[in-house]
């Protein structure tokens, strides 16, 4: 996995060596308003990313990419993921802390990401599951040219009834 550099953010390959910073950015309540919970102790978060440095499902078949986001203040302002598939299909997800919302900043990072899954990991198709009361997660999707998938593929997907599958082209942007 590659450093990628945008005009105001640095994606870092996950590490475990993030978990402290990243604890106290993912504490903040706001980020789940709609669902997740918060990580249940800096242990459990150090562990969890000790495991993901392997990047990879637990059967092989999946690569599971991570990146935090790095603010040229240095800070953390959250991560974002993508779960490619063999087919050259990838999930993708983010949370930033709220106080980093509004600036753009999460679309930054998830743009970088995609050219990079285009580029590195032939991904051409993008998915992305949210709650359907989601509707800062939803605007983001939208402005970022995902449209919601057909019912069929809902389906496929097995998503819930109270969730959106939204998809998108890989290099259509
Ligand atoms: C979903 C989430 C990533 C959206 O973040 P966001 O900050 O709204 O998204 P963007 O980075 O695209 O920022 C766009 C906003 O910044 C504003 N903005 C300011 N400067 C900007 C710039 N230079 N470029 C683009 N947008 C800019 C836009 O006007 C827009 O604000 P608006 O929505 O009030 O119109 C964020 O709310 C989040 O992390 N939520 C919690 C976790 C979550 O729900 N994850 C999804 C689970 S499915």
């Amino acid at each position: 996995m590659n450093d990628i550099a945008t005009d105001r953010l640095t994606l870092e390959p996950l590490v475990a060596a993030h978990a402290e910073e990243m604890f106290a950015v993912l504490c903040d309540p706001a980020i789940y308003e709609f669902e997740n919970q918060p990580p249940r102790s800096l242990e459990w978060l150090r562990e969890r990313y000790s495991r993901l440095e392997s990047r990879r499902s637990a059967d092989g078949r999946e690569q599971w990419l991570n990146w935090a986001i790095r603010l040229p203040t240095a800070e953390l302002a959250g991560y974002v993921q993508a779960t490619v598939h063999p087919d050259g299909v990838a999930a993708i997800a983010y949370e930033l802390s709220s106080p980093h919302w509004g600036r753009g900043i999460a679309g930054e990072a998830v743009c970088a990401m995609i050219v990079e899954l285009a580029a590195s990991y032939r991904v051409h198709s993008l998915t992305a599951v949210l709650k359907r009361t989601n509707h800062r997660s939803l605007r983001f999707l939208d402005r970022l040219g995902f449209v919601a998938a057909t019912h069929e593929l809902h389906t496929r997907h097995e998503v819930e009834p109270d969730e959106l599958l939204m998809v998108r082209d890989a290099c259509s942007r």
